[in-house]
């Protein structure tokens, strides 16, 4: 097995032997040792190392404690967090109106996208109000202070602290009594307890759960930032996002200027919001009014180009769909950035069932301008006239949008707030929509042709027409 992690670990370091426990990530079964199958459910390379309980285990405890009180549900007051705004409206907007006592974020996000000055921003912010601490591991205390002039934020109350020891950390947390703490990053982070290396699963594990219970003891909110791996999630898998309260991710091209933050978990609040900013030379700006900063100019319209108009949590965000289809060997490629390529690949066969349009012999790309990441299924009727736009060779209108989910029998669903979608469009100067039936406007939107779909045959028919 070449994938075993620790070589010398069991021979001559009997000491590590005893602290530590390999639990199987599966099915939870333990073993003294590193395996390379677990020896209860035999699943391969499962085994990851975790600190042991000390002494003989639950059951000793068990029987020492002693049952507690239960409240019925109804009994216990309802209090909403308090949240104190971290002074950066777009990314109290993700957070939900900002940090939470107690509460433990974590964010992710490629390298060099703006994790760090973000918080940096964040943590200047909230100093005015709050005792802060910004733990950095991944940077000298120097390299933080010239990140910090370069923001414009000379003078700073930051505290920092540059260190990768946990307990020393803690010990930190602790005499210095922070309300906000910032750890950059949890995968530079170790903690002597366990012998694996820093940024290990077991490693990220257990800092992030000595965190999150120091935070939860204490009442300081914490910030951890995590590194995103190439298959794009959080490194030190899922295992951090149960750990914590809210996660939220950055997404965006690190080409260009504009980056989203957005939550895909959040204890303390909605899910579906984004907050979006702009990188400047003065660190990340928010960006209030975003709707048309994904759309690319071109002078003309050009083939295999459509406009989505997309709802990002409460606002309506214009994306331009491109698509690329071009002859192909003979086991053709699907490729897409920035949509589901599972979904493209469904797509594409309601679009030859349904529609009669075959591109079974053909290269499929496409892509969401601007590095977003778009989810929702009302994505659909966009990406295939995209696809139906760039096998004809022929450009779709210029202004022209489209949203609408497509179903497997060809049906074309409507998107919720529709309504919205359109008046945000027509806002922007777009004149021509395709969009499913139940989303067509009762009153007519200046400025807007609309032409209601029932199915995407109807809707190609429609293009045709254009
Ligand atoms: P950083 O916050 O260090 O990224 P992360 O912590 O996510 O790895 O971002 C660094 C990038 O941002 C770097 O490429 C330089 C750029 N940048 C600016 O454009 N303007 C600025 O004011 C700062 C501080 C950074
Ligand atoms: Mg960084």
């Amino acid at each position: 097995m070449s994938a075993r992690p620790l070589p010398q670990d069991t021979d001559n370091a009997p000491m590590a032997k005893e602290k530590t426990l390999f639990i199987c990530s599966d099915c939870g079964g333990s073993s003294p040792k590193w395996l390379g199958r677990c020896p209860q459910c035999s699943a391969w390379n499962t085994l990851v190392e975790t600190a042991a309980d000390t002494g003989s285990g639950k059951n000793r405890f068990q029987a020492l404690a002693r049952s507690q009180p239960v409240a019925t549900l109804a009994d216990i007051e309802a209090s909403d967090f308090e949240r104190t705004p971290t002074g950066l409206e777009e990314l109290d907007r993700v957070l939900g109106g900002g940090i939470v006592e107690g509460g433990v974020v974590l964010i992710g996000g490629d390298p060099g996208i703006g994790k760090s000055t973000l918080l940096l921003q964040a943590v200047d912010a909230l100093s005015r109000q709050l005792k802060v601490l910004y733990v950095t591991g991944e940077e000298s205390g120097a390299q933080v202070a010239m990140r910090s002039r370069r923001l414009g934020l000379a003078g700073t109350q930051v505290r920092v602290l540059a260190e990768i020891g946990l307990e020393k950390i803690l010990a930190t947390i602790e005499a210095e009594a922070p309300t906000f703490c910032v750890i950059d990053s949890i995968q530079t982070l170790y903690s002597e307890q366990l012998s694996s290396a820093p940024g290990s699963v077991a490693q990220v594990r257990e800092c992030a759960a000595q965190l999150t219970r120091t935070a939860k003891g204490s009442g300081c909110a914490m910030v951890l930032v995590g590194h995103v791996t190439k298959e794009g999630a959080l490194a030190g898998p899922r295992v951090l996002e149960h750990i914590v309260d809210t996660v939220l991710y950055f997404e965006g091209d690190t080409h260009s200027s504009f980056r989203l933050v957005r939550a895909i978990k959040n204890r303390f609040g909605a899910v579906n919001e984004i907050g979006v900013f702009a990188m400047t030379d003065k660190g990340l700006k928010g960006v209030s009014n975003p709707s048309a900063i994904f759309l690319s100019t071109h002078g003309e319209p050009v083939p295999g180009s459509c406009v989505l108009v997309t709802l990002e949590g409460s606002r309506p965000l214009l994306v331009e769909l491109q698509a690329l289809v071009d002859g192909g060997g003979p086991s053709p490629r699907r490729l897409s950035v920035g949509l589901e390529r599972d979904r493209l690949a469904m797509l594409l066969a309601v679009l030859h069932r349904h529609a009669g349009v075959a591109t079974n012999d053909q290269d499929v790309f496409i892509n969401a301008v601007g590095g977003v990441r778009i989810s929702e299924p009302a994505a659909d009727l966009a990406v295939l006239l995209a696809i139906q736009s760039s096998l004809r060779g022929k450009p779709l209108p210029r202004g022209f949008i489209a949203f609408g989910e497509v179903g497997l029998a060809g049906e074309v669903r409507p998107a919720p707030r529709g309504q919205e979608r359109l008046k945000e469009a027509a806002k922007l100067g777009f004149s021509v929509a395709v969009v499913p039936t139940a989303n067509a406007p009762k009153k007519p939107i200046e400025g807007l042709t609309v032409h209601a779909v029932d199915r995407i045959e109807d809707a190609i028919a429609v293009i045709r027409g254009l």
